[in-house]
């Protein structure tokens, strides 16, 4: 297990800690799938993947108010995968928010969008058990805030809610899938796999040129998404955003004083203990 540690000052007076971990990718299949669901179990990463999570949501337990999931927990949709899921999420440390593989049949087989979703949702007995599309918990005076953005995109339903949340009065900080949009960020992605989109949500016409079509179209953002982008931007009381998905860990801010923190791939042992004081 490997933990990066941040923080954010935001005038608490007692300090929350936060252990952030993603993309723990867990890929369990049993006689119960097809043969082609079986061979995506050895798709990638290390055989640890469960062993690592249970680690993080131990060390969590001992060290920290809560333990932020920020998705991709499972790697596609199993039998195994869904009870793996519903079992750790009743660990009451564990807040969680989905990812785009949490809804995934077979990785990257089909467009995935808000039907496509839905149905592993409903296959699934209902997800995880737990939010997985919007989800918030106040913890130690600040307000933990999930919103599933796992298809680049936000819905305006989520947009009322946030605002709904942030109207409680606490600090809040967002956790979602997807990176938001930020140059740094996309330059540093680039130049690290120049040939890949960067996968962040909000990408305007230019910075989405260099892009395949069909990436460009999975990525490009629509008018809920761009609405929900400029509040999080414009909003004082949302004080840091913990993101996932790149498998890279990357701290830089969405605007000044916004920090942004991604965090690298959970599949891999890693986490960020962030102190919020
Ligand atoms: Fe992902």
């Amino acid at each position: 297990m490997q933990i990066e540690k941040s923080s954010v000052i935001i005038g608490l007076k007692k300090p929350v800690r936060i252990l952030h971990v993603t993309d723990s990718h867990v890929a369990l299949t049993d006689e119960r799938d097809d043969e082609r669901k079986r061979a995506l179990a050895n798709r990638f990463g290390s055989p640890d993947r469960e062993k690592y999570l249970y680690e993080q949501a131990e060390y969590a337990g001992r060290n920290c108010d809560l333990l932020v999931h920020t998705g991709d927990l499972t790697d596609f949709v199993s039998h195994a995968n869904t009870e793996f899921a519903r079992e750790i999420l009743k660990n009451e440390k564990i807040f969680f928010i989905a990812g785009n593989h949490d809804y995934s049949q077979y990785v990257g087989e089909a467009w995935e969008d808000k039907a496509y979703r839905m149905n592993s949702y409903m296959q699934m007995g209902g997800g995880f058990g737990v939010p997985m599309f919007f989800n918030s918990r106040i913890v130690g005076g600040v307000n933990i805030v999930g919103i599933d953005d796992s298809y680049y995109l936000f819905e305006d339903w989520q947009l009322w809610r946030l605002k709904r949340d942030v109207s409680k009065g606490y600090p809040v900080i967002l956790a979602v899938h997807d990176p938001i949009f930020e140059e740094s960020l996309y330059r540093y992605h680039r130049q690290r796999l120049p040939d890949e989109p960067t996968y962040l949500v909000g990408c305007d016409e230019e910075h989405l040129l260099p892009y395949s079509e069909f990436r460009a179209v999975q990525q490009r953002p629509d008018q809920p998404t761009l609405r929900m982008i400029e509040y999080i931007k414009s909003e004082p009381a949302i004080k840091a955003v913990l993101a996932g998905h790149l498998h890279f860990s990357y701290v830089s801010e969405i605007r000044p004083g916004l920090p942004q923190f991604v965090t690298g791939g959970g599949y891999n042992g890693v986490a960020r203990e962030l102190t919020v004081i």
